[in-house]
């Protein structure tokens, strides 16, 4: 496994490994966990190289806090990798990856004004410039992506329609801690304490699931909001069901489209997102 931080030098390797159009790409920010190592392994089954990108975007974090605070680990995340497969980690400095600055904007229409979106402006405008980025540079044939973040995997998509890119996007199931929480690079970042009470979310969206049959969809919203607002250790931000395709809210349980809850919850100043398919 080499680590490369130029893309002149990624280029070349991927040449010499004769791996052109043949790449399985993990894009990540670090501070890897299961979660990615799954990603990774499933790339590596399903492709001649592997290659994982390891670059904190600071144009998709709109709080310069949650920038400098998030977790930087380049050697544990070597330990991590090595025995996967994976061929090339690529960790780029900010000027590899934008010898200028990225002035694009992109039109996601109304992808962008739910959720995260509207929470975190300007946050998915970042992540499909730095995603594009990263894309111009490896040539992947396919890319992984985590349904954790699945406001994410559709802006993703749509904006490999939008520029026509001939790359495969794959969705991976969420990986969970044992507690149920779902792996994020900012569990990391809990106390145990709060860790511990950040179950919550995961068991309240499971609960609610089971609860669908007999309650109306403002019923399911309600109840999940208040219990999880219930735990001293955890505040909504949101939690909306939403269409898997358009991500707009739903009104009732209707049949023609999958329905999935997605919750976005502080947990002191970690925030924290999850989902579950309806
Ligand atoms: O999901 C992430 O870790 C990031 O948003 C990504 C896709 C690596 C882009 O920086």
């Amino acid at each position: 496994m080499k680590l490369l931080t130029t893309v002149n030098d990624l280029q070349f390797e991927i040449q010499q490994l004769g791996a052109e159009s043949q790449v399985g790409f993990v894009p990540t920010m670090g501070a890897l966990h299961a979660g990615h190592i799954s990603l990774v392994k499933q790339a590596v089954k399903e492709n001649r190289i592997v290659v994982v990108s390891i670059f904190v975007n600071p144009t998709q974090f709109n709080d310069a806090k949650d920038l400098e605070r998030y977790p930087r680990t380049l050697e544990n995340d070597m330990h991590l990798l090595e025995p996967t497969g994976c061929a090339i980690v690529f960790a780029p400095n900010a000027k590899e990856v934008y010898p200028e600055p990225d002035k694009r904007k992109f039109n996601f229409g109304k992808l962008e004004e739910v959720m995260e979106g509207k929470h975190r402006p300007g946050h998915f405008n970042g992540v499909a410039q730095v995603v594009s980025r990263l894309f111009d540079m490896v040539k992947p044939a396919k890319a992984y992506f985590g349904l954790k973040d699945f406001q994410q995997l559709a802006i993703v998509k749509n904006m490999v329609k939008q520029l026509q890119l001939p790359v495969e996007i794959v969705p991976c199931a969420i990986i969970r801690e044992k507690s149920g929480l779902a792996m994020s690079s900012r569990n990391e970042l809990l106390t145990e304490e709060q860790r511990k009470n950040a179950a919550v979310i995961s068991e309240t969206l499971f609960k609610a699931k089971e609860l669908k049959a007999q309650n109306s969809v403002q019923e399911i919203v309600d109840w999940v909001t208040e219990t999880i607002n219930k735990n001293p250790f955890l505040d909504v931000e949101y939690f909306e069901i939403v269409d898997d395709e358009q991500l707009q809210p739903v009104k009732n349980w209707e049949k023609d489209s999958t329905k999935v809850g997605c919750v976005a919850v502080f947990c002191g100043e970690i925030r924290l997102i999850d989902n579950i398919v309806f």
